[in-house]
């Protein structure tokens, strides 16, 4: 097989009206997607979306209904051995043996790979070293945390030095730590040339993370750009300032531009990113003006604030439990 022209910036992922139904449940319904290689892609959304769908698609876990894609320069259909080759995938629920030792699990997928046993040792030693899991290396798998189990299950993953992964909602269910060690792995990756499909529910790790994002509502893409641009669509950040009587509340409207303020709880949000410069200067104005306010909260824009936004409704994030009545 020759490999395809590289160009300034070839594509790892690109398809073209991914289509796919359960029984009478539109899941996808035509996906257009174009992953430049080495870049980090979003896909956001609430659960039922079909994010996990699509992973499994792309990485020939299960075959689309409709539509075309490449994968590493693969068509997903008809070199489904290629694009695994390239292709490195770790589920939503890790995929690690409990019983085995995180070590042994390294061994196994050392061997998967084919490598010989000298070579597959150094990886293993290098990637538990890399991801501060040698410690760990010696316990059954079934001991650890869920933080470690998702540093483990994407240390299997690289065993097989993909040039391409999928990150089925990489942080679900991590503590902040954990979900920040998660963040910085991810990043080095890409910094390593890897391109990354992530899919998450939070708007702030899409944020943190992604060069472009798209939102996956109701089988369809409904916005699709870099955080900047899907930030700048979304005017849920704002500071909420509490008063103690109606004259506070009137004072401190007046001072600040855009506003939007509740008479009867005595509130007003100032419209912001909820960063620390943008709460100095609220409560340096207010200050500057001797009005003090009785509390103050900070809002960051949320997967919610996005599907206001953009579908005009709340996310519905419910279909995924309920029974299949599937309407669409
Ligand atoms: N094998 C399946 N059979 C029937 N319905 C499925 C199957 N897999 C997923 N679904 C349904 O497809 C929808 C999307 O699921 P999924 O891709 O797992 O969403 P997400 O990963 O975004 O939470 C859900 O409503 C789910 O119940
Ligand atoms: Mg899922």
């Amino acid at each position: 097989m020759t490999p395809s022209t590289a160009t300034a910036v070839a594509s790892a992922i690109t398809t073209t009206g991914l289509s796919k139904s359960f029984g009478d449940k539109v899941v996808l319904a035509g996906i257009d997607l174009r992953i430049p290689e080495g870049s980090i892609f979003a896909l956001l959304g609430p659960n039922g979306a079909g994010k996990t769908t699509t992973v499994q698609i792309l990485s020939t876990l299960i075959s689309a209904d409709a539509g075309t894609a490449y994968v590493a320069g693969h068509d997903l259909t008809r070199e489904p051995g290629a694009v695994r080759a390239a292709i490195g995938v770790t589920g939503q629920f890790s995929a690690v043996d409990g019983l085995l030792t995180a070590q042994e699990n390294m061994i196994l997928m050392a061997d998967l790979n084919h490598l010989n046993r000298a070579e597959g040792r150094r990886r293993a030693a290098g990637l538990l070293d890399r991801f501060e899991l040698t410690e760990a290396a010696a316990k059954p798998v079934s001991t650890l945390s869920g933080g470690m189990r998702r540093k483990l299950d994407l240390a299997m993953t690289l065993m097989g030095d993909p040039r391409i992964i999928f990150l089925d909602e990489p942080t679900t269910g991590l503590d902040p730590r954990s979900r920040r060690t998660m963040w910085q792995i991810i990043r080095g990756l890409a910094a390593d040339g890897v391109t990354i499909f992530l899919t998450t529910q939070y708007l702030d790790e899409a944020d943190q993370l992604a060069d472009r994002i798209a939102v996956l509502d109701h089988g369809k893409l409904v916005a699709e750009g870099t955080p900047e641009e899907l930030k700048r669509r979304i005017p849920g950040g704002h500071i909420r300032l509490q008063f103690a009587d109606a004259d506070a509340l009137e004072s401190a409207a007046a001072l600040f531009g855009s506003v939007t303020r509740d008479d009867e709880a005595l509130t007003l949000n100032v419209p912001g990113d909820g960063g620390v410069p943008a709460l100095r200067s609220v409560l340096d104005t207010l200050d500057r003006a001797s009005i003090k306010a009785e509390a103050l909260t900070v809002h960051t824009p949320d997967l919610d604030d996005v599907f206001l936004t953009l579908t005009g409704r709340s996310r519905s994030g419910d279909d995924a439990g309920s029974p299949k009545e599937s309407t669409r």
